[in-house]
């Protein structure tokens, strides 16, 4: 991450000139990267684990597989794992030579090779001046954008250690820096719960399409998601979905569906907390990232049923949300 901690306004909550002028530059960084997008869904839950990242990064692979120019922002800065579910595992170091590649790159596209030498020193310089801030998503084998915490850090096996402020300047930073270029379909994976972080996600992106729950069957999960519920409709966000994932078996031996918790528990809650009902998903091990397999997402396989639930999932999205 880059030096300075932007969201840390100073003591007594008063910002210095400098840091006025630094909180404005973000916010117009942050409308120039958002405004290329055209649709933007952001993934929530009350609780962890319970497939919040595998849904997201399912859906995403899904959109992309389905011809949508789509990116995946993975703002869990505590566990960030979408790099990991998605096959593009780069740390530190490996990103900073991508965003030189990356950068150069741009350059090189433009750069006009006949001007003399200090003319394209000059343009370099801007083109250095202008792409200051910017990160560059790792784009995956299929396509798919990825921008992550991940990247940012040198190790997977240390915790992230992150205090106050810092926490939300990071996701902010995540949010208004990275440089996606033209997208159809930005797909978010916010923090858990109802905290600052998660809180932070919907303030940056107040015009999504769609805020996605998800939950389990279980009543505790449930819970929680009511309380995310409650707190996205305070903020006047009214494009809430729900999925319901793990909601059912299928019995590997007869093919018969098993419902554990119960026929309908899913829509059943989501029409008691007046959102839309989008959908569930089977528990799996083809969704599972069981250790002996090397990806947890399934797409565009017509013999699959959860490649077929996504699928679903997504036309549920168009019709109810973006039509
Ligand atoms: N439908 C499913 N069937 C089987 N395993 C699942 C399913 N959904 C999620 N998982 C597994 O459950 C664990 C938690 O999922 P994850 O997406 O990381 O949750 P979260 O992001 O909400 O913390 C992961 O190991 C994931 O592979
Ligand atoms: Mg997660």
């Amino acid at each position: 991450m880059p030096e300075h901690g932007h969201g840390h306004h100073g003591h007594g909550g008063q910002m210095t000139p400098e840091q006025q002028r630094q909180m404005i530059e973000q916010e117009i960084r942050l409308a120039k990267n958002l405004g290329q997008i055209k649709h933007k869904i952001v993934v929530m839950s009350g609780k962890g684990g319970v497939g919040k990242s595998t849904v997201a990064a399912n859906i995403a692979e899904t959109l992309q597989a389905m011809g949508y120019n789509t990116g995946i922002l993975d703002a869990d800065i505590h566990g960030p794992n979408i790099p990991k579910m998605l096959g593009v595992n780069m740390l530190e170091e490996e990103f900073n030579k991508y965003q030189f590649d990356a950068f150069k790159n741009i350059v090189e596209k433009d750069l006009d090779m006949t001007l003399p030498q200090d003319e394209q020193q000059k343009f370099i310089q801007a083109k250095q001046e202008e792409y200051k801030h910017s990160m560059f998503p790792v784009v995956a084998s299929s396509g798919l954008k990825v921008m992550s915490m991940a990247f940012l850090i040198d190790s997977l096996d240390r915790p992230i250690i992150w205090r106050g402020p810092q926490k939300t300047g990071a996701i902010k930073q995540l949010i208004s820096d990275c440089h996606w270029g033209k997208l159809d379909f930005l797909i978010i994976d916010n923090p858990p719960g109802t905290g600052d972080e998660p809180l932070t996600v919907l303030q940056s992106i107040p015009d999504a399409d769609l805020v996605l729950m998800v939950t389990t069957p279980n009543v505790v999960s449930q819970e929680d998601v009511l309380k995310c519920v409650k707190m996205v409709e305070m903020m006047n966000i009214k494009n809430i979905g729900l999925i319901e994932n793990m909601a059912y078996y299928i019995c590997p031996h007869c093919g018969e569906k098993l419902n554990i918790f119960g026929e309908g528990n899913g829509e059943k809650f989501a029409e008691e907390m007046e959102i839309t009902y989008l959908g569930d998903l089977p528990i799996e091990e083809s969704v599972s990232d069981a250790p002996n397999k090397d990806s947890a997402i399934s797409i565009l396989d017509p013999d699959d049923e959860v490649s077929k639930r996504f699928v679903e999932i997504i036309e549920e999205i168009k019709k109810e949300f973006l039509e």
